[in-house]
């Protein structure tokens, strides 16, 4: 399940030619911004953006919906090994297989970056063999500032029984661990994997003699919206009075005396807490 635009806003916005745009697509673009110095020099891609998208500069995809399009688990199977050693690179210039880089960002819930998150990767090597002596092709790391990461490895080969895939435990700091795997697509075996999971494909494309993979996790993490976010989608339609012993949620729309309003982080609305008298809770507009 792969929602290109599960929920878009119904309010246009400027950055979009009045394009209904979502806010997960609005945050994408921030970090796309922000990243881009980073991201110049190594070619490296958002993740699965590139997958329909042709050559051309990539329109940002939302890839997380509010909670409930989390990154599947998977199993751990039998070759994982604890006490991985912490780098971003599981390959030194002479060892053999096709190069790949996998990168992407680590988001929570309501789709902001996850800084110094955990992601431990584990993979057999271009033969199809894990290292059970040692600890060849593995690794672990932690997101950036802005949640993003880079694993320069080479493909793994292929076993018997399974798919071409990686390895994964990903963990929030102080969260919950998730451990899975990632695919590539255009696999025939990807057909044939009981364990294959679509969701899991990353977006991979060939650069020189090698592959870039990208791929997003989204983590079971609870996340409060920054003030500065845009309104969480679908909006509730304007219009609306407020009502003390009411709900709201951030990005909410009310009206009260005569004047709009956007709430700005999930409350319990009480007397006193008209949206004029509290400037944290509500905005206008
Ligand atoms: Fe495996």
């Amino acid at each position: 399940m792969d929602n290109p635009t599960p929920h878009a806003s119904n309010e246009p916005d400027e950055t979009s030619g009045g394009r209904p745009i979502s806010r997960k697509g609005l945050l994408k673009a921030a970090i796309v911004a922000s990243a881009a110095p980073l991201l110049a020099g190594g070619g490296v891609a958002l993740a699965r953006d590139a997958a329909s998208a042709g050559n051309g500069p990539l329109a940002p995809t939302p890839q997380c919906d509010d909670g409930d399009d989390t990154t599947p688990p998977q199993m751990e199977g039998p070759y994982f090994k604890p006490n991985s050693p912490r780098r971003t690179s599981l390959v030194t210039p002479g060892t053999p297989g096709v190069p790949l880089t996998v990168s992407g960002y680590v988001f929570g819930r309501a789709c902001r970056p996850i800084p110094g998150a955990l992601l431990d990767f584990w993979q057999a090597d271009t033969n199809g063999s894990y290292d059970m002596a040692r600890y060849a092709f593995r690794g672990h790391q932690f997101t950036g500032p802005d949640g993003g990461f880079s694993l320069t490895t080479v493909v793994p080969g292929l076993y018997p029984g399974r798919t071409r895939h990686l390895h994964v435990k990903a963990q929030a700091p102080g969260g919950r661990i998730l451990t899975t795997q990632l695919y590539f697509p255009g696999e025939p075996r990807n057909n044939t994997d009981a364990l294959f999971d679509p969701e899991l494909l990353m977006t991979v494309r060939n650069v020189g003699n090698g592959r870039q993979g990208t791929f997003d996790f989204v983590l079971d993490v609870a996340q409060t919206p920054g003030p500065t976010d845009p309104p969480t989608d679908p909006p509730t339609e304007p219009g609306t009075s407020w009502e003390s012993g009411t709900s709201y949620r951030a990005g909410d729309r009310v009206t009260y005396g005569g004047v709009a309003y956007r709430c700005l982080q999930a409350h319990l609305a009480m007397p006193g807490w008209e949206p004029p008298q509290v400037p944290a809770l509500w905005e206008r507009g």
